[in-house]
């Protein structure tokens, strides 16, 4: 049975790959500071798999904690989820985001390469391709960022690449995710952002149970058939499966390849708010801001290469995602947070 380090282990999207990878017969352990989440998490996959995962609580930034993990545990890879991830404050603390995504990942690998690890999937995001000339964007498309966190990411990616060009025995897959909503379908685990969401879905299901008055929609004057922006929305369960099909493309593969993770379809903001609405039969106020700054037109993946290389493709529609983070949301009002 291989035994798979997930850094940032607690994490959304990580506890969701968590489920899927204890369900394909993986031992699983997860390593997270939890900064940005709770270890109840953890305990809510065990519930949904039936298996415990073995948490330990460490800072990617820390070497020795690193080593101490790669020592007990024979680790065969890395999914390497562990970062900082909102573009607002990353303008604010640009050196608080390049030491923990970057620095935390030289020390990360720095680790591994010691350890005689050599296989990582790396959390990368659409964000690298900045404002894409053409859509749907292919992974070739060229990257740029426009704030320190996609900046953070691009910087990871090209570290990766000198990686494997100074070594290539080393197996290296960059997931480039689009944008990742939803949850388990149990309604167990799914995301627990910190005060203010600044993503949509979130927001969207803060507003139908009632913790926020209305949803701001940012711009309603975009070259777009409604005039909304337009994203490629994945259920985060599909996002979790192409880990999985990234580890099996590994243990095939060495090198460094990168894959779009995104269904290949895109949809506006108004569309969002419907299928929440009508799917859940629960309103979902809005209003029509101004456009928020950084942010572009459309935006969705040419996901062909994931598909054909990784054998990888969504299954789960815009109902589901809508259907699923409503569920979550619904259920667990506070997060993960004990309401006494
Ligand atoms: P998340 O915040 O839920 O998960 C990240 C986890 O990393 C958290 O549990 C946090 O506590 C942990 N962490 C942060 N710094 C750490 C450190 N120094 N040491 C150990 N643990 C640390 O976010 P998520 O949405 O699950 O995102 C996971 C990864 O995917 C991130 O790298 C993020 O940048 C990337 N990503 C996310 C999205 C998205 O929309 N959610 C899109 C593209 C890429
Ligand atoms: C944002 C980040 C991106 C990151 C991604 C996933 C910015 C500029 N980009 O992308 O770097 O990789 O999240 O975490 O922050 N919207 C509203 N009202 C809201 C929130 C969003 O109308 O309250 C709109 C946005 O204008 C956009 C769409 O909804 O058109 C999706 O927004 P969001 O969920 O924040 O994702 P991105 O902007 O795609």
């Amino acid at each position: 049975m291989s035994t798979i380090l997930l850094t940032g282990g607690a994490g959304y999207i990580a506890s969701h790959t968590a489920v899927v990878l204890q369900q394909a017969g993986f031992r699983v352990i997860a390593l997270d500071n939890l900064v940005n989440s709770s270890e109840e998490s953890l305990r809510r996959v065990a519930q949904i798999t039936g298996q415990a995962v073995e948490f330990i609580k460490a800072d990617i930034r820390d070497a020795d904690a690193l080593r101490e993990v790669f020592n007990r545990f024979a680790i065969d890879a890395v999914v390497h989820f562990a970062g900082l991830k909102a573009v607002g404050e990353s303008t604010q603390l640009p050196l608080k985001y390049y030491d923990y995504n970057v620095a935390g990942t030289v020390t990360l690998c720095q680790v591994m390469a010691e350890c005689n690890v050599k296989q990582i999937v790396f959390s990368s995001s659409a964000t690298v391709y900045g404002a894409a000339a053409e859509v749907p964007i292919h992974e070739r498309a060229p990257r740029s960022a426009t704030n320190p966190y996609g900046q953070s990411k691009l910087m990871i990616e090209l570290i990766l690449e000198d990686l494997v060009a100074a070594d290539p025995s080393w197996r290296v897959a960059v997931l480039r995710y689009f944008n990742p909503v939803g949850a388990h379908e149990s309604g167990l685990i799914g995301e627990d952002p910190n005060g203010i969401p600044n993503n949509l879905m979130p927001f969207i299901s803060q507003v139908a149970v009632g913790k926020r008055e209305q949803l701001q929609v940012f711009g309603s004057d975009y070259p777009t058939q409604d005039g909304t922006g337009v994203r490629d929305y994945i259920h985060v369960m599909d996002l979790a499966n192409g880990h999985l099909q990234a580890l099996r493309y590994l243990q095939k593969h060495h090198g460094i390849e990168a894959f779009n993770l995104g269904t290949g379809q895109g949809y506006s903001v108004l569309d969002m708010v419907k299928a929440f609405s009508e799917t859940n039969d629960i309103a979902v106020p809005y209003q029509i801001v101004d456009r928020r700054p950084g942010d572009v037109a459309v935006c969705y993946a040419d996901a062909t290469k994931a598909r054909q290389l990784l054998d990888w493709q969504t299954q789960y529609s815009l109902v589901d995602m809508v259907r699923d983070a409503w569920r979550w949301q619904r259920q667990n009002p506070e997060g993960y947070r004990q309401i006494d």
